[in-house]
Formats: C-alpha cells, sequence, structure tokens
C-alpha cells in the first residue's frame, strides 16, 4: 500500500475517492502552512535533508533527500488494516473493532484525538527559535525533522476530525492552529506544551522525556477500537522513534563532553570551561521527567476506567498483558500521601490504569539513565544521574498538595524552598546553558559543550551538508 504523492495532499487512505473530504482538507491546508510559516522553525533554510515516509509497510518506508522546508509533503498515512482485527480489550472485547465512531462514543473520542493533536503543533512552536543556536548541522537537520513530522501528526489526527467528526471536528482542526505555545489566551491544552525549550540540553531532555510520554499515548491509542485512530497511531509510532533517539544520543553526547572536560580540567565545576556540570543536567533531568509525568494525569482517573471499559483506549501492549482484559474484578496499587509520608493505596485496576501507563514510561525512561551513568561509570567518574522520586515536582495527580524531594520524603514548605534551587534549574543555571548555544553552521564542526555524534543520518557522513541555509 503505497502513498499517492501526486495528490495535493499525500495519502493513502483515498482521499480522491471522497471529494467532500478532500475539499475539507485542501481548505485547511493553506490555514496550516500560514501556521508553519509564522510559528515553524524560524531560521531561514535552502534546504534539509530530511525523511518524508513513502509507504506504510515494513521495509523501506522512508525517502532520504534535500527538500526545501515548506514544500515537505505533509500527509495522510495510516498502517495497513487488519481485517480480522478485533476489540483486544474492555466491556466488547472480542468483537470486530469499528471503522466509524459509535455515536455513544463520539464526544469522548473526539476529545482523546483533539487533546493528542494539540500536543504535535506545540512541540514545533516551543522548539521554533532553536534553529538559530544549533550546535551543528546534524543537530540543526535532526531538529527539523523532528518538526516536519510533528507537524505531520498534526495532519493526522487533522484528517481523523475531518473524516470522523463532521462539523465539530472540523471546527476542533481549526481551533488546534489558534491555541499557541506559553500564548496568555489560548494556551496549548497540556502544561508541558506551554513551558519553553529555549536552549538545546532542554530540546534533548524535551525529546527524550516529553516524546516519551507521546510514545505511550499513542501505544494506547493504538490499542484503540475505532480502528481508524489506531493505525493512525501505529504509523506516528514509527516516527517518534527517531525523536526519542535524538534525545538519547543528544543527552550522551553531552554527558560525554561534560566527563572530557572533568577530566581535562581536573574539577566538577566546568562551567567556565565551556561545559554544563553534571548537576546542571541532573537539574535538567529532574524537570523535564517531572513535567512529562504530569502528562499521565491523575493516578486515580474514572475517565481513564471509562476509555478502558469503553475500548476507546487501552493498555501499553494490552494483548501481551495476561489478564482478562476487562479489569472489573481486578484491583492494583497507586503511590499517595499519608501522613506526610509516601505510601500505596489499593484501587480498581481500571481506576488505575493512568498509574499503569506511567509505570510502563518510568521503566523505559530507565534504560537512558543506564546509558548515561555507563559514559560516567567507563571514565572512572563515581558521580551517577537518576530519576527523581514519581512524587517530586508535581502539579497533577496525587502529590500536587506536596512538596516532595527527589529521594521521596515529603517536606514542608520551607524545606522545599529551602532545597529547590539544588533540584531544579535556577536562573543562573538556565543563563550559563543558554550562553553557552551559539550556532555551530560549518559541516562537520561541532559547539564545545556538546560531543559530536557517532554516526551520521542515513549512513551519510558526519560532517555532511545535512542543511543549506538561505
Ligand atoms: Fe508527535
Ligand atoms: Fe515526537
Amino acid at each position: 500500500m503505497s502513498i499517492d504523492y501526486s495528490e495535493k495532499i499525500p495519502n493513502n487512505v483515498d482521499l480522491a475517492g471522497d471529494r467532500k473530504l478532500q475539499r475539507a482538507l485542501e481548505s485547511w491546508q493553506p490555514n496550516f502552512l500560514t501556521w508553519w510559516k509564522t510559528m515553524g522553525p524560524a531560521v531561514p533554510t535552502e534546504d534539509v535533508y530530511l525523511r518524508t515516509a513513502v509507504a506504510v509497510g515494513r521495509e523501506g518506508w522512508a525517502h532520504f533527500g534535500h527538500v526545501a522546508m515548506d514544500e515537505y509533503r505533509w500527509g495522510v498515512f495510516l498502517a495497513e488494516r487488519n481485517h480480522d482485527r478485533r476489540i483486544a480489550f474492555g466491556e466488547q472485547k472480542g468483537e470486530p473493532v469499528w471503522q466509524q465512531v459509535p455515536g455513544e462514543y463520539r464526544a469522548d473520542l473526539q476529545r482523546l484525538i483533539v487533546i493528542q493533536g494539540d500536543t504535535e503543533p506545540a512541540s514545533v512552536e516551543q522548539q521554533r527559535r532553536l534553529g538559530e543556536t544549533a550546535p551543528s548541522l546534524y543537530d540543526l537537520r535532526n531538529l527539523f525533522q523532528v518538526n516536519v513530522e510533528e507537524g505531520r501528526h498534526l495532519w493526522a489526527m487533522v484528517y481523523l476530525l475531518h473524516a470522523y467528526f463532521g462539523r465539530n471536528g472540523r471546527d476542533e482542526a481549526e481551533a488546534l492552529l489558534q491555541r499557541n505555545s506559553g500564548d496568555l489566551d489560548s494556551p496549548r491544552m497540556l502544561g508541558a506544551f506551554n513551558e519553553e525549550t529555549p536552549d538545546w540540553l532542554s530540546f534533548f531532555m524535551f525529546t527524550y522525556f516529553t516524546d516519551r510520554d507521546g510514545k505511550y499515548q499513542l501505544g494506547s491509542l493504538k490499542e484503540s477500537a475505532f480502528d481508524p485512530l489506531s493505525r493512525t497511531c501505529e504509523f506516528m509510532l514509527k516516527e517518534e522513534a527517531h525523536h526519542m533517539f535524538v534525545g538519547t544520543t543528544g543527552i550522551d553526547r553531552v554527558v560525554t563532553r561534560t566527563v572530557e572536560l572533568m577530566r581535562e580540567h581536573d574539577t566538577e565545576d566546568i562551567a567556565p570551561h565551556g561545559g554544563i556540570p553534571l548537576d546542571v543536567i541532573q537539574k535538567y533531568v529532574n524537570f523535564h521527567y517531572s513535567v512529562s509525568l504530569d502528562l499521565f494525569g491523575s493516578e486515580r482517573s474514572t475517565n481513564a476506567a471509562n476509555y478502558f471499559t469503553a475500548g476507546l483506549k487501552g493498555r501499553w501492549q494490552e494483548e501481551r498483558r495476561k489478564d482478562d482484559h476487562r479489569l472489573t474484578e481486578d484491583a492494583a496499587l497507586i503511590d499517595v500521601v499519608r501522613d506526610n509520608q509516601v505510601a500505596t493505596e489499593e484501587i480498581s485496576a481500571l481506576l488505575a490504569l493512568n498509574h499503569d501507563l506511567r509505570r510502563e514510561y518510568i521503566a523505559d525512561c530507565q534504560t537512558g539513565l543506564k546509558r548515561w551513568n555507563r559514559i560516567l561509570e567507563k571514565s572512572g567518574l563515581t558521580h551517577r544521574l537518576y530519576l527523581p522520586h514519581v512524587g517530586f515536582n508535581r502539579e497533577v495527580g496525587q502529590f500536587r498538595e506536596h512538596h516532595v524531594t527527589p529521594k521521596g520524603d515529603v517536606v514542608g514548605p520551607d524545606a522545599w524552598a529551602a532545597k529547590k534551587d539544588q533540584w531544579l534549574p535556577t536562573e543562573a543555571d538556565k543563563t550559563h546553558v543558554r550562553s553557552l548555544m551559539r550556532p555551530v553552521y560549518e559541516p562537520g564542526k561541532i559547539a564545545g559543550w556538546i560531543a559530536p555524534p557517532t554516526n551520521g543520518i542515513n549512513d551519510k557522513p558526519v560532517d555532511y551538508e545535512y542543511v543549506h541555509l538561505a
């Protein structure tokens, strides 16, 4: 099932066969392009070495080549349909999946799609100015790759809204271009997507921690009984993997360079030597991890239970779970604060599904920490990076009203205020990181605060001209 590129909007959903839908999307397209030009990447380029989806199968789904960014072929691609697919969980487990939206779930499904859709353009807006300080052309290219694909993810959600949700869906698609990250009057829907991404350390942390939240949200929507949503998310996950690769290897390279500078100057305080000290890296981990945890919602959630029971949103790798996939009889433990201590409470497994997804996410986050600590270990350093306690710096859920230290102690407001600067990036930390952000646009050259990548993109050398600036 390859993608039709002769169409104005490349797609594998036979848009040409549905004139009304095609016209609706074609009239949304110029609005998208206007949004891209005003809110998308701020650095003018001639062209960029980008990956474009050309098929949705397992092999060879992407084409690489230099393209002018505003001529990127954003399109609508769904993973292949499995005609035998059945609902894997909830009340209707075992029944055929839905090709249309059942009336009773219309509002809930639309809401899930709008929330997912809102995050996609938000990250493009957050990263808008980063190109001005890229540490290399390789990194600049990766930033733009992430940006165009988040733009495509917006298309993916807008397609579903237009195709399946009628007038309401079209209005929501319009609103996705009206809200903007950090806008005081009409901000993006979720907190983490209104934070700025002012420097490249934040960008790598964002792609590691926040894009990874996206992976888990998409993974649970991929289980949906609404088949077009499932197939859409399945294909998005393919693109998402690269975004997290950018984060993982970006932080690898920052840690590697930090260690080099520490050894070279025989000190932990490498800030005067143009590096990012380990304790600052830790504070950035603390911040980005904690705001990303908020994206999973409350530990106890009747919405999550209802979505699951109805078949709208499943668990991570639902089909690999060894239980009845209905969960009406099961219990689960969630974290709570009791008598000023972190404790657990048993609740119905259905109510604890956000917590379940978050647990999978946390285990996945640990793999990065292991990698980065291996770099420290190999260099003979005893210092280790870590994930702070799940209750640290939280605005959503059970820990919201409490101050919890990175170690997991519940403390009062004074103790929190006294230590906060040791745990979260201070203005001085941010100013230092920002002071290192100077663009390096010469092929093969790299900024002083980060190590070069070990490999180029798509077998191209590291010093390849990934971007031609205008
Ligand atoms: Fe995305
Ligand atoms: Fe992403």
